[in-house]
C-alpha cells in the first residue's frame, strides 16, 4: 500500500497501531452521507461543489488539498499554479487526523479561514475534506487527484515530497524520492482525467522580498528562508516572533491558539508522596500563589476530597488505587486541557499509574510531577492522623509505606524533603520551577489586573 517495507513509514506505524487489527474491501453502497456539526457551512460533497463551479462559471478549477496549515507561501503557489492554468482555485484540506499530535483540525480550520481572505474576490473556494492524509507518496497523489476530479476540479497541485512522511534515520532517509509523487501522477495524468500542475519547491528571498522556485534561487545563487512547521510550533510554544514574510496576522493568531505559549497553557501539578509527607500542605500555599497571580482557573483535586466526593466507594487495593489515579487523571485533564491549573495531591504510590495519568496530560499541557520526599520515619512520626499506628497494629491493612509499597518516582519535575525545608520554602521552589519553564507569564502587561 504505501510502496515501502519499512515498519517505521507513519501509515504502518501509527494508523495501524491504533486502529483495528483488520481492513475490509469490498462493494461500496452509500447508505447516508456524514453530517458535520462543526463548520457546518464549509463543507460540501462532490455534487454540490460541481454544482457550485456551475454556477459560477468556474470552468477550469486547480485544487490545492493540504493537511497543513497555511501560510504565505501557499498562498503564492496556489495562485502561480492558477495563472499557469488559466483557473480558479479550491483549496481542500483533508480533515482527518494524520498522526497523533498534529494541530486539531477546528485550528488548522481557522487558519484556513484567515488565509481565504487575502485571496483576491471571486479566485478561489474552500471546502473541507472528510479523509486523513496517508502520506503514501506517490500513490497518495493519485488518489488525490482522483477524489479531486470527483469533487469537480480540472487541475490538482503536486508539489515536491508530496504526501511524503517526515524523513527517519534523524531527518537523513526519506521514503519516497523529492519528484516521486509528481512523476506518478504525471505518468497517469490522462487515464487520471485531471490535470498535474508540478510544482518547484518555493522560499522566500529577504533581499527581494519575494518568493522563488528553488531553480531560480540556486542558478542565482540567492540567499533563502527556510522556516519548518515544527520551528513554528516551537517559537509559538515559547513565545518567540514569526517573522512577517513567513505568514499572516490573522493566520498566526488563528495558529497561536492551538499553540499557546507556555504562559497561557494549562499544566497539573502532581503531588505525589507517603500520607503525611505535607503534600496538602504545599498543595495549599501554592495554590493560594496561583490564585493570586491571576492568569488561570486554578483547581485543587486535593486526595483527601477526591476520596471523600469522587472516590467514595474505594477501598486500598491496588485496583482501587488504580481506579482513583485515573479519575483524578481525567479530571486533571480536562481542566489542563482548558488552560487551568490542576492540582492533584493523592499518595498515587505506583509508577504505571502515575505514568498512565501523565500520558494523557502531556498531550494538552504540562505534567509537573513533584515528589514529596519526606522520610516514612518523619511521616509516622507525625501521625497526624492517627493511622501509621493503627497500620503498625495491622487495624489498617495495605498502609503505604507500612504494609503496601510506595515505588519511588525515578525522575519527578521537582523533589521536595519537607523535613529539611519549612513548607513556606518548599513552596517558593515549586514557584520558581513555574517561573524557570516560562509557566509564569514574564510580558510588560503580565499585571494587566491592574
Ligand atoms: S491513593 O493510593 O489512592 O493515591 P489517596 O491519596 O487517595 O491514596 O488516599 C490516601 C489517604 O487515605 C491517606 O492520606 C490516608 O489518610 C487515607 N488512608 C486510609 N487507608 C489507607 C491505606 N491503606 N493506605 C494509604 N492511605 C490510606
Amino acid at each position: 500500500m504505501y510502496g515501502t517495507t519499512s515498519e517505521m513509514h507513519p501509515g504502518v506505524d501509527y494508523l495501524y497501531n491504533q486502529t483495528d487489527e483488520f481492513y475490509v474491501s469490498g462493494k461500496v453502497l452509500g447508505i447516508e452521507l456524514p453530517q458535520h456539526f462543526e463548520f457546518e457551512s464549509l463543507w460540501s460533497n462532490p455534487q454540490e461543489l460541481r454544482k457550485l463551479f456551475n454556477k459560477r462559471c468556474w470552468n477550469k478549477v486547480v485544487a490545492f488539498q493540504t493537511s497543513k496549515p497555511m501560510h504565505r507561501v501557499h498562498r503564492e503557489i496556489t495562485l502561480a499554479a492558477a495563472k499557469e492554468a488559466q483557473a480558479n482555485i479550491l483549496i481542500h484540506p483533508t480533515v482527518g487526523m494524520t498522526k497523533p499530535g498534529d494541530l486539531h483540525y477546528y485550528a488548522r480550520v481557522h487558519c484556513y479561514q484567515a488565509i481565504m481572505k487575502y485571496f483576491p474576490a471571486n479566485m478561489a473556494a474552500m471546502s473541507l475534506l472528510p479523509m486523513a492524509m496517508r502520506m503514501a507518496g506517490p500513490r497518495e497523489a493519485l488518489w488525490q487527484a482522483i477524489v479531486n476530479k470527483n469533487y469537480g476540479c480540472s487541475h490538482i497541485i503536486i508539489g515536491p515530497e508530496h504526501a511524503s512522511p517526515p524523513r527517519h534515520n534523524g531527518g537523513s532517509d526519506a521514503y519516497y524520492s523529492q519528484y516521486a509523487s509528481q512523476e506518478a501522477a504525471l505518468k497517469h495524468q490522462e487515464e487520471l482525467g485531471i490535470q498535474i500542475i508540478t510544482l518547484e519547491e518555493t522560499r522566500y528571498i529577504k533581499e527581494q522580498k519575494k518568493f522563488l522556485p528553488m531553480s531560480k534561487i540556486l542558478e542565482q545563487n540567492l540567499e533563502s528562508e527556510l522556516l519548518s512547521d515544527n520551528e513554528v510550533k516551537t517559537r509559538l510554544y515559547s513565545g518567540q516572533n514569526i517573522p512577517d514574510w513567513f505568514s499572516y496576522p490573522k493566520v498566526l493568531k488563528a495558529l497561536s491558539n492551538a499553540y499557546p505559549s507556555r504562559c497561557k497553557q494549562g499544566f497539573t501539578l502532581f503531588f505525589t508522596g507517603l500520607s503525611g509527607s505535607g503534600k496538602s500542605t504545599l498543595a495549599k500555599i501554592i495554590y493560594a500563589k496561583l490564585i493570586e497571580l491571576g492568569t488561570r482557573p486554578i483547581t485543587l483535586l486535593d486526595g483527601d476530597i477526591v476520596r471523600h466526593n469522587l472516590s467514595s466507594e474505594l477501598g486500598f487495593s491496588r485496583k482501587d488505587r488504580n481506579i482513583n489515579i485515573r479519575r483524578i487523571g481525567f479530571v486533571a485533564n480536562e481542566i489542563t486541557k482548558n488552560g487551568g491549573v490542576a492540582i492533584c495531591t493523592p499518595i498515587a504510590p505506583y509508577t504505571q499509574m502515575r505514568r498512565e495519568a501523565r500520558d494523557l496530560i502531556e498531550q494538552h499541557g504540562a505534567f509537573i510531577e513533584i515528589h514529596v520526599a519526606t522520610p516514612l520515619e518523619v511521616c509516622e512520626d507525625r501521625d497526624r492522623k492517627g493511622l501509621y499506628a493503627k497500620a503498625r497494629e495491622g487495624v489498617i491493612p495495605e498502609f503505604t509505606g507500612i504494609s503496601d509499597p510506595y515505588e519511588v518516582p525515578e525522575n519527578p519535575e521537582i523533589r521536595i524533603d519537607t523535613s529539611s525545608l519549612s513548607a513556606m520554602e518548599a513552596a517558593q521552589e515549586i514557584y520558581l520551577h513555574l517561573f524557570r519553564e516560562g509557566f509564569i507569564d514574564t510580558t510588560e502587561d503580565c499585571n494587566s489586573i491592574f
